[in-house]
C-alpha cells in the first residue's frame, strides 16, 4: 500500500462519524450514578423520575426533560450547563464536559430509547420464597420491627402480622438499618451489586423516602448513625468509609485508608470519633469531623466483619473470620507501643462459625454474637461468661438486634425468618417470615 493510499484511508476514517451515543450504554449509567439519588420513584424531586426512559422523557414539573434533536432547547441540558439554575446534579460538581457532550449528542441524534426493557421501574416486590434477611432493627418505642427485603424495608408490628408498611426503593439490597432515637428517621444502607451503593433516609411512619445518597459503584455496608444523629457512616468495597450529613444527605468526606472492604462502622459516644472495621483485619479510629485517621484500635489478627459499641462507654466489640469476639477500649494512650495490646479488655469464647453480626444491649449488660453457626450467643461483657444461646435457625445469621428496653433479641439470616427471643433465657417468643409470600409454587421448585 502506498503512503498516499494510506493517507486517503486515514482521512476517510477521521471523517466518519463516531458511533452515535446509546441511551442504555452511555446515558443511563450517567443518570444512575449522578442523578437517581434524587430523581427516582420513591423521591421524585421536582416531579422527575430518571430511573426509566419514560420518566426521563415525561420530565418533571417543568415538562419534558428533552426535545428531540434540539439539545439547546432541552431542559436537561440547560440544567446540566447551568443556563437554568440550580445546576444539576444539585450540590455536586458539574458533570465532565465529555458526559454533557454525550447527552447533547444523544438528543441531537433523535433521543432514541434502545434500553431492552424498563427493568429499573420500582414495582412492589413479589416473593415466591423467603428472602435472606441481612438487616433488622426494633423501633425505639419497641412497637415495630424493620426488616430487610428485596428492594425494600418491611415494617412489621412486633407481633409479626402482615407488614404494616413497605418502603420500596431502588437499591436491591438493604444491608443495614438504624433508627434515630426518636424513631422519626430510619436509615437504610445497601445498594445494587456492581451498580451503586446507597444510603436511604426514610420517614418510617409515612413510608416516605426523605433523602437518598448514592455512594460508590457497589453496595455499602455497616451503615451507622452518630449518637448526636448529625452524621451517617457507611463502608464500601472501595476500601473507604463514606460520611454523610444526616440533615442534607450530602457526602461530607470519604476516608480511604483500608486495604480491603469496609464492612462495619460505629461512632464513639461523643460523636467525635468513629471506628471502621475491615477485611484488612484493622479497626481504625477516625476523627469524625475532619476524617483524619487517629490510630488502630486493635492489633491485627483475623478479617473483621462486625462491630458494636457499649451504649454507655467507649468500648467496642469486634469480630469476623477468626470467630473470636474481642472487646477493646476505643482509645489507645498516645505513648503506647505498636505491639502493646493492653487496651484489649477481654476476648469472648470462640464461636462455631465466622462472626457476621454483633449487638450490644442498650442497658450495657449483654453482647449478642451471631454468624455462620445457627445459634446466637449472649455474653456478659463484664465477666465474659456465656449467659444464653438462642437456637432454632437452620443456617447462618446475618442480623441481630436488641430491643430498646434490652428485654428482647431479634435475629434474621439465611432461612428468611425473624425470630424474637427473650434476652434473659433465649426463650423463643415468636417467629415469622416478614416477606409477604405469594401463593403458588416457585418455578422449577416442585413441592
Ligand atoms: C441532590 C439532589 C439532586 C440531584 C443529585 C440531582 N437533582 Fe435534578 N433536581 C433536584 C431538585 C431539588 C430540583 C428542583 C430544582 C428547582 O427548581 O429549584 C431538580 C430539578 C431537575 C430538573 C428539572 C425538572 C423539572 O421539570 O422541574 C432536571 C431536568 C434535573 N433536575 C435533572 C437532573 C440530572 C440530569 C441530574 C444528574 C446529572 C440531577 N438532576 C441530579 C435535585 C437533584
Amino acid at each position: 500500500m502506498s503512503l498516499k493510499t494510506l493517507g486517503i484511508i486515514l482521512l476517510v476514517a477521521a471523517n466518519l462519524p463516531a458511533a452515535a451515543p446509546s441511551f442504555s450504554r452511555d446515558i443511563q449509567p450517567i443518570l444512575q450514578k449522578k442523578c437517581q439519588g434524587c430523581h427516582q420513584p420513591a423521591s421524585r424531586m421536582s416531579g422527575l423520575d430518571l430511573t426509566t426512559f419514560d420518566g426521563f422523557s415525561k420530565g418533571g414539573t417543568r415538562g419534558p426533560a428533552f426535545v428531540m434533536e434540539r439539545p439547546d432547547d432541552s431542559i436537561v441540558v440547560r440544567y446540566l450547563t447551568a443556563t437554568l439554575q440550580p445546576r444539576m446534579p444539585l450540590g455536586e460538581p458539574a458533570l465532565p464536559a465529555s458526559e454533557i457532550a454525550l447527552v447533547r449528542e444523544w438528543i441531537r441524534d433523535g433521543a432514541k430509547n434502545d434500553s431492552p426493557t424498563e427493568t429499573t421501574e420500582l414495582r412492589t416486590p413479589v416473593y415466591l420464597q423467603p428472602p435472606v434477611i441481612t438487616a433488622l432493627r426494633f423501633s425505639p418505642d419497641g412497637s415495630e420491627i424493620a426488616v430487610s427485603g428485596n428492594s425494600e424495608v418491611l415494617i412489621h408490628g412486633v407481633d409479626g402480622t402482615a407488614p404494616l408498611r413497605r418502603l420500596t426503593g431502588s437499591a436491591e439490597r438493604i444491608l443495614s438499618l438504624v433508627y434515630s432515637s426518636d424513631g422519626k428517621l430510619l436509615i437504610a444502607g445497601g445498594g445494587t451489586p456492581a451498580q451503586f451503593g446507597e444510603v436511604q433516609i426514610w420517614d418510617p411512619k409515612s413510608g416516605k423516602l426523605l433523602r437518598s445518597t448514592r455512594l460508590t459503584g457497589d453496595t455499602v455496608f455497616g451503615t451507622s448513625l452518630s449518637p448526636d444523629e448529625s452524621k451517617i457512616a457507611a463502608g464500601g468495597t472501595d476500601n473507604s468509609v463514606h460520611v454523610i450529613e444526616t440533615a442534607s444527605g450530602k457526602e461530607l468526606y470519604k476516608i480511604s485508608n483500608h486495604e480491603n472492604w469496609v464492612l462495619a462502622t460505629v461512632f464513639g459516644i461523643d460523636s467525635k470519633r468513629l471506628v471502621s472495621a475491615s477485611g484488612d483485619r484493622a479497626a481504625k479510629l477516625i476523627d469524625a469531623a475532619s476524617g483524619a485517621f487517629l490510630e488502630n484500635v486493635n492489633l491485627l489478627r483475623g478479617e473483621l466483619a462486625a462491630i458494636a459499641r457499649n451504649p454507655k462507654k467507649d468500648v467496642v466489640v469486634i469480630g469476623g473470620a477468626e470467630r473470636l469476639p474481642y472487646i477493646y477500649l476505643l482509645d489507645r494512650p498516645r505513648n503506647m507501643k505498636i505491639a502493646d495490646d493492653t487496651t484489649l479488655v477481654r476476648t469472648l469464647e470462640r464461636q462455631d462459625g465466622a462472626i457476621t453480626a454483633l449487638d450490644w444491649s442498650p442497658d450495657g449488660k449483654r453482647i449478642a454474637v451471631a454468624g455462620a453457626a445457627p445459634s446466637v450467643n449472649l455474653y456478659d461483657p463484664e465477666t465474659g461468661e456465656k449467659k444464653a444461646s438462642c437456637k432454632g435457625h437452620e443456617a447462618g445469621i446475618y442480623a441481630v438486634a436488641f430491643s430498646e428496653d434490652s428485654s428482647k433479641l431479634a435475629t434474621g439470616g439465611f432461612d428468611g425468618k425473624v425470630r424474637i427471643y427473650s434476652t434473659a433465657d433465649c426463650a423463643l417468643i415468636r417467629s415469622f417470615v416478614p416477606a409477604p409470600l405469594s401463593a403458588g409454587t416457585p418455578p422449577g421448585r416442585p413441592q
